[in-house]
């Protein structure tokens, strides 16, 4: 036989040569940038556009360049969710470590999938999952795994609970087949984040199946509401509580919702996408009464435990119903009967396949500063939203709408003499204004179907003097408002 004559090869030998830069050198001013004002500044997408180059990529910028080009745009339109005047939404602040954690990921470049594809990995991650679970105070058994963001986990969460309630048979004939007697539903409170509606719209079960309960005074799920819904439906999939409600900070009843769902025997599955990382601290902890008791806990790193985005971790109590649902065998990834470390499989507890080693930042984190440092910071956040809350009460102009289970509330500048819409015009336009001064930034939302003004206190680097310059910002353009 003949040997192949080699064709002309070519490779492309530029991508095989390691990039000859100094990153910390790069990083250095986009890392002093993070704490710099303003904020935000309003912008066009078309001027955003300008500054980026989006003529068909021939190659030959310098990493350098592309560095320079981008912190630049970035210099003129941030958006710094770092800033410690940032008070919107629910938005982490990063720490110091992240950087070269996040760098490691990428050189690395392992795929979490399981043991097989990273020892090292797989390894650190079930400590960190081990190190959570502790918190949650979960059993030993417990396992875990760490996904894009809250809305996957809770949707793989919620997956399970629907395994667990059909058995085997669901993965094979499909969410129909349970439901000729009574709708699948699914209950919450109305104060649950959307990502519960959308793990029902994507698991088929609808979104007219979400049974929202209403809330009490403080936001938090009615227990006597949760009692009529249970007893009102013969075929619930789970009851999905918030430790940490988006809006307001509260957190349902858990040691009530969770001995309701042991006498139903329904999954109980606890959302504390955001309110997850005040379990770090010691004070804190009991505020979470009864989480102990769910069946799948969501908890996202890149919210209040301050990691760079993204990823969060989904608990199980017990991963059997996950496995029964996830568990593939196919020909090129052939699962080994043998229940050993070395075969462990994370992809067998959730839909994703190829992971990146999202726990790593965190496992440096944790080992770099420690849990109680973290925590004593989470603590901190909580006693910076309870001092505005107090300065909030002691002025004649201001309203305390909801005062803070953790670190959120909401408030309004409402002076005397004036009528509800002229105050929902003024809240609206002192919330502009404060973002267009660029050292602070609160999100909008409604309480009530009123808008408030809302303050989440995610950031490490937050101190009573920033509590304090936003509230004498918001006096001050609330009083030229009403003025002018
Ligand atoms: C309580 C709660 N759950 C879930 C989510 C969704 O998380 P993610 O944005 O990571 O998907 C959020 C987002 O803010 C949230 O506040």
């Amino acid at each position: 036989m003949t040997r192949p004559h080699r064709p002309h090869l070519e490779p492309a030998d530029d991508l095989t040569r390691a990039a000859d830069v100094d990153i910390s050198a790069l990083l250095a001013p986009l890392i002093q940038q993070r704490c710099e004002s303003p904020i935000v500044r309003p912008s066009i997408a078309t001027d955003v556009a300008k500054l980026i180059d989006q003529s068909y990529p021939l190659g030959g910028d310098s990493l350098e360049q592309l560095v320079a080009q981008i912190s630049d745009a970035n210099r003129q339109y941030p958006r710094r969710n770092t800033h410690p005047g940032f008070f919107g939404w629910i938005a982490p602040s990063g720490l110091p470590s992240d950087p070269l954690a996040h760098a490691m990921v990428s050189v690395l470049n392992e795929n979490l999938g399981g043991y097989w594809a990273s020892p090292v990995g797989t390894t650190i991650e079930k400590t960190v999952i081990r190190w959570l679970a502790d918190l949650v105070n979960f059993p030993a058994q417990s396992e875990g795994i760490f996904l894009s963001g809250g809305s996957m986990a809770n949707m793989s969460g919620i997956a399970s609970a629907l395994a667990k309630r059909f058995g085997p048979e669901y993965r094979k004939k499909g969410l129909a087949a349970f439901s000729q007697s009574a709708k699948p539903v699914i209950i919450c409170s109305q104060a649950a984040h959307f990502s519960i509606r959308r793990a029902a719209v994507m698991l088929g079960v609808g979104t007219d199946n979400i049974i929202p309960v209403d809330t009490d005074a403080e936001f938090r799920m009615r227990i006597d509401k949760l009692e009529e819904a249970i007893a009102e439906n013969s075929n619930v999939v789970c009851v999905a509580a918030t430790a940490g409600t988006t809006n307001t900070g509260a957190i349902d009843p858990l040691d009530d919702i969770a001995q309701l769902c042991a006498t139903h025997n329904i999954w109980l599955h606890v959302d504390a996408a955001y309110g997850g990382g005040g379990l770090m601290s010691e004070q804190l902890r009991p505020r979470y009464r009864g989480i102990e008791k769910a069946d799948s806990v969501t908890m996202d790193m890149h919210k209040w435990f301050y990691q760079s985005l993204g990823g969060s971790l989904l608990l199980y109590r017990d991963a059997s119903s996950a496995r029964q649902l996830f568990f593939e065998n196919s020909d090129y990834l052939r699962a080994s009967e043998e229940d050993t470390p070395e075969q462990y499989r994370f992809y067998d507890l959730a839909p994703e396949l190829s992971r990146r080693f999202r726990a790593l930042p965190f496992y440096m984190s944790l080992r770099c500063y420690g849990m109680e440092t973290l925590g004593r910071n989470a603590l901190h956040n909580v006693q910076c939203a309870e001092y505005l809350a107090e300065l909030i009460r002691s002025e004649d102009d201001l309203e305390l709408v909801v005062a803070p289970q953790l670190s959120i509330l909401c408030y309004r500048f409402r002076p005397d003499g004036l009528d509800d819409d002229s105050i929902d015009h003024l809240n609206t336009a002192i919330r502009d204004q404060i973002q267009l001064e660029g050292d602070y930034l609160m999100s909008a939302t409604q309480v009530q179907g009123r808008p408030v003004l809302r303050v989440c206190i995610m950031n490490h680097a937050t101190r009573a003097e920033h509590i304090e310059g936003l509230l004498a910002s918001v006096l001050r353009i609330g009083r030229e408002k009403i003025q002018a």
